[in-house]
């Protein structure tokens, strides 16, 4: 199948930092800047130069200093704006301008208080005077998915005319579904003269319904050939779609989608990071490819099958995206399978029955504490008094002593717990001493 390139399109420093709690200073910008060149996104959008003096010197050192992608500033559909943009960028190897203009009526009337006459002549003189200073213009309707789709039509005509060469198309309110919003891209592309003028459709998607990311991919479906993005999906309001959720939706789902990027994927978690670690802002665990949880595994039945072959609970390793490991959390879900495995990293092995114990107290005290770590397991074995005042391990000594047998963990006989339904967690059955190839994979259910 041939295979389309993706022109990604990164605006972690100028819509992201717009977040809520997400501004970037002069040097953080750079540092950033930095670290998006590494991952190889082929646009990075520096800032918007006339809203501050270290907005402008922001955009104008990383043009002065990054020189393979792509360096844009944005600017309103007015001179000084303009004007200032190409100050800031005219040091860069590859500038390039992006001027917007609202454009539906919602904003026409209420927010500009222009009629659709003039924003149209507005559009035309703003691109028109970019491109006298710049070859590369971008421009955005804003508010594209609520705008009557025949003046969007003669919008877009005439700016291609004034010499736009990409046609940005934001959902700005997060309005669209992926079936509308493709749709809506298609119908452009039929209606505007951008193919036989070369010039390429984007998508710019906010996630106000949490769907930035599905339009986006519905958006290059459709025809858009550049994405806007941002890491760790930061931007306005609920944000903007995420970079490293597009980008990994294509490279994992390639019999779906026919599309490459030049993304290094392994640098998504650093990047990730990176931004985190700038802004302050923490990700959700649960937040897909960089996440705390992405590659956690909770339950006894995930563990166990993780153990055995990642490919069963794993569609992604987690080094294609610069995550050291799997993790495997213990807490009172998981299985003897992953605190045996556990316990054999911090160089304890024990045979079945000291594990049946073992595992038997564990429990009790995952119970209590949530998430148990290597400090709580040490102190199982070691005699310690543990968060729940359990008593020690008879077998420690043993254990520490290298004295312990190597029996397979996984013995066939019948399944170890009977669910005690007045007791807060399971309980063993009395006398219990083997356990089935399918315990792990039952506890947790
Ligand atoms: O969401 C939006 O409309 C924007 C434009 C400036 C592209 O961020
Ligand atoms: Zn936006």
């Amino acid at each position: 199948m041939e295979r389309t390139r993706i022109t990604i399109f990164d605006t972690t420093l100028r819509d992201g930092e717009q977040s809520p709690g997400c501004s970037m200073n002069v040097q953080e910008k750079q540092k950033l800047a930095r670290q998006l060149d590494r991952l190889g996104v082929d646009v990075i959008e520096a800032g918007f130069p006339i809203a501050s003096d270290g907005d402008f010197t922001a955009v104008q050192s990383i043009a002065a200093e990054i020189r393979r992608p792509i360096i844009c500033g944005l600017a309103r559909a007015v001179p000084q704006d303009i004007e200032r943009a190409w100050q800031a960028l005219k040091g860069a190897a590859r500038p390039r301008i992006h001027v917007f203009l609202a454009t539906s009526d919602i904003h026409l009337q209420y927010k500009l208080k222009i009629s659709r006459q003039k924003c149209l002549e507005q559009a035309r003189e703003a691109v028109r005077l970019a491109k006298s200073f710049c070859q590369d213009v971008e421009f955005s309707p804003e508010d594209a998915t609520r705008t009557d789709m025949h003046f969007l039509c003669e919008v877009l005509n005439e700016v291609i005319e004034a010499g736009a060469t990409t046609l940005n198309i934001p959902d700005t309110v997060g309005y669209s579904v992926p079936a509308d919003f493709g749709a809506f891209i298609r119908e452009i592309s039929q209606k505007v003269k951008n193919q036989e003028k070369g010039v390429v459709i984007s998508a710019h998607c906010h996630n106000d319904l949490g769907l930035a990311v599905a339009n986006t991919l519905a958006a290059i479906e459709a025809g858009a050939r550049q994405v806007e993005c941002a890491i760790n999906g930061i931007g306005e309001r609920a944000g903007n779609a995420a970079l490293e959720e597009i980008v990994m939706s294509l490279r994992i789902r390639p019999d779906q989608y026919a599309y490459d990027t030049d993304v290094v994927s392994e640098q998504l978690y650093p990047t990730s990071q990176m931004l985190c670690d700038t802004i302050g802002v923490p990700v959700q665990p649960n937040k897909a490819i960089i996440g705390r949880n992405a590659f956690a595994h909770a339950a006894g039945i995930h563990q166990d099958g993780m153990l055995k072959n990642p490919l069963t609970y794993e569609i992604i390793t987690p080094k294609t995206v610069g995550v050291p490991d799997s993790t495997l959390v213990l807490g009172k879900h998981s299985g003897r399978h992953a605190l045996a495995q556990r316990y054999e990293k911090l160089g304890h092995e024990f045979d079945r029955r000291e594990l049946d114990e073992l595992y038997r107290r564990f429990v009790l005290l995952a119970d209590k504490i949530k998430t148990v770590e290597d400090r709580h397991l040490l102190d199982l074995i070691k005699g310690r008094r543990t968060p729940d005042h359990t008593q020690p391990f008879a077998v420690a000594a043993s254990a520490a002593a290298g004295q312990s047998s190597r029996e397979p963990l996984h013995k066939p006989g019948p399944a170890a717990f009977s669910a005690d339904p007045n007791a807060s967690t399971p309980q063993l059955s009395p006398g219990s001493e083997h356990h089935g190839e399918q315990e792990d994979y039952l506890w947790g259910v």
